[in-house]
């Protein structure tokens, strides 16, 4: 089997949105869960957008000229983030996505990256094992949560839109947290009006870009990421991702009616440094 790797091109959207349609309905129905899209269209759509902007690096299969996977890594921060990854599942298990993985890789290198994440469906035995072999570690059982909006405050955190002016407190908020910040993220989010700040004592102690499964939130405590929860109008796509390891933020989520829809894990590769406070990873986007 000659597998055939190039660059993606908006071209492709159609072709690997359904790849990525199918290869996610296919493994979660087989688990007994819901797909982590809705309809092809979504996927599509998602694609469209990535391989439509330069800060994404996109990565296409192709065996005998028939496209048969495609993989992505966002540039947009100091820490790369890599996927979707799928391959058409009348292909799987024969070594494509091991080939899409090490593209982004390489590229990752050649890029300086000091380090590259992902987030993993905690129920696939085949993407876990792909990648501890490729070298990742876990670092988070996450548990992707979703429910109706809550419509909580918390006594004096104030939650408003971001805007531009607040870019420099967020980043600084990010480093605390991360040791890094996701300004290119931040940004985005920022000029398509989903970013959130919570201010505390007269300061800016968290941010969200969405709370939900394409957005990242950090917070100085867990107050923080409560008032951007408790003041969401929706939990995005999925569900927000939340860290079990803070139980204490995890069984406020369930005491609010919030339900786990599915296990996932945050796995990493190179830098990582063990977060300083409250924080929702993003899928992706
Ligand atoms: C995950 C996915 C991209 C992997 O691509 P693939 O082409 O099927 O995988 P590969 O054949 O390259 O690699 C699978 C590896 O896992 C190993 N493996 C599979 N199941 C395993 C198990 N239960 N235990 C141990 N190892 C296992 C295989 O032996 C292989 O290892 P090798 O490269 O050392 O031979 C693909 O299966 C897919 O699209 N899945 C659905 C969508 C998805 O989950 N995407 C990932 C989102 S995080």
């Amino acid at each position: 089997m000659d597998i055939k790797l190039r660059s993606g091109t908006p071209a492709d959207a159609e072709i690997c949105g359904r790849i990525c349609y199918n290869a996610f309905k296919t493994i979660s129905e087989a688990h007994g869960f819901a797909p982590d899209f809705p309809t092809s269209e979504v996927a599509i759509s998602l694609l469209t957008r990535m391989l439509g902007n330069p800060k994404f690096y996109s990565v296409v299969a192709e065996i005998d000229g028939r496209i048969v996977g495609s993989n992505f890594l966002d540039e947009r921060n100091t820490i790369a983030g890599v996927g979707p990854i799928t391959v058409d599942p009348t292909v799987q298990n024969r070594a494509i996505g091991r080939h899409l993985m090490d593209a982004v890789h390489e590229r990752a290198a050649e890029r300086n990256f000091a380090g590259v994440r992902l987030i993993q469906a905690g129920f696939h035995t085949r993407s876990l094992s792909l990648y501890a072999k490729l070298g990742y570690e876990v670092r988070e059982h996450l548990a992707c949560m979703q429910g109706k909006p809550l419509g909580i405050s918390i006594e004096g955190h104030v939650v408003r839109a971001a805007t531009e002016a607040d870019l420099e407190d967020c980043n600084r908020m990010c480093r605390e947290v991360h040791g890094h910040d996701r300004s290119g993220e931040l940004q985005d989010a920022i000029a398509r009006g989903s970013a959130t700040v919570v201010e505390h004592d007269g300061r800016i102690t968290g941010y969200g870009t969405i709370i939900g499964f394409f957005g990242h939130a950090v917070g100085e405590t867990n107050k923080d990421v409560k008032a951007l929860i408790g003041a969401a109008k929706e939990f995005a796509g999925p569900g927000l991702l939340l860290p079990t390891r803070n139980g204490e933020l995890f069984r406020w989520c369930l005491s609010k009616g919030l339900r786990v829809t599915q296990p996932m894990t945050l796995m990493s590769r190179g830098l990582y440094n063990e977060p300083a406070g409250a924080f929702l990873p993003s899928i992706l986007y």
